[in-house]
């Protein structure tokens, strides 16, 4: 299918999909299958860059990352909650800053977007993830697979 809507790489060098690499994965599937979709959404943001640059409205969108994304969310949580993890207070927080950012928008001018901020977006949404997935996330790994996560 082809879609009218130009090329990342003559829009700027940041407006790419980034692929899920293996090395991200944890072995715990229902965390690793989260994760992918979650990456799979914020790259779908990319196709409402239109070739003409107009404004474009990503509010419905951002709410349907922002729901998959508290589920994910709630679903560390509870796990943090039920084994006591040590670093709770700190990832939580990480955790409502990322859900903030992305109400903010959703409720600023209805979620109107020029080109040049939606590029920031998306690359500070992809780039929060991943580093959040290699970094923060990392911390619950061994304690998940201890109690057999799956
Ligand atoms: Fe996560
Ligand atoms: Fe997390």
């Amino acid at each position: 299918m082809h879609c009218p809507v130009k090329k990342a790489e003559e829009y700027s060098p940041r407006m790419q999909q980034i692929d899920w690499q293996p090395e991200w994965s944890f072995d715990i599937y229902s965390i690793d299958s989260q994760h992918q979709k979650l990456l799979e959404l914020i790259n779908q943001l990319l196709t409402f860059v239109s070739a003409d640059r107009e404004p474009v409205s990503l509010a419905e969108p951002l709410q349907g990352l922002l729901e998959y994304t508290q589920y994910h969310f709630d679903f560390e949580e509870k796990y943090f909650e039920l084994y006591d993890f040590r670093a709770t207070s700190d990832h939580c927080r990480e955790h409502q800053q990322f859900k903030d950012r992305i109400a903010a928008i959703i409720s600023n001018q209805n979620s109107e977007l020029s080109g040049q901020d939606l590029a920031e977006l998306i690359a500070w949404l992809q780039d929060w993830l991943v580093g959040h997935i290699q970094g923060s996330d990392r911390e619950y790994l061994e304690l998940f697979l201890e109690h057999n996560v799956r």
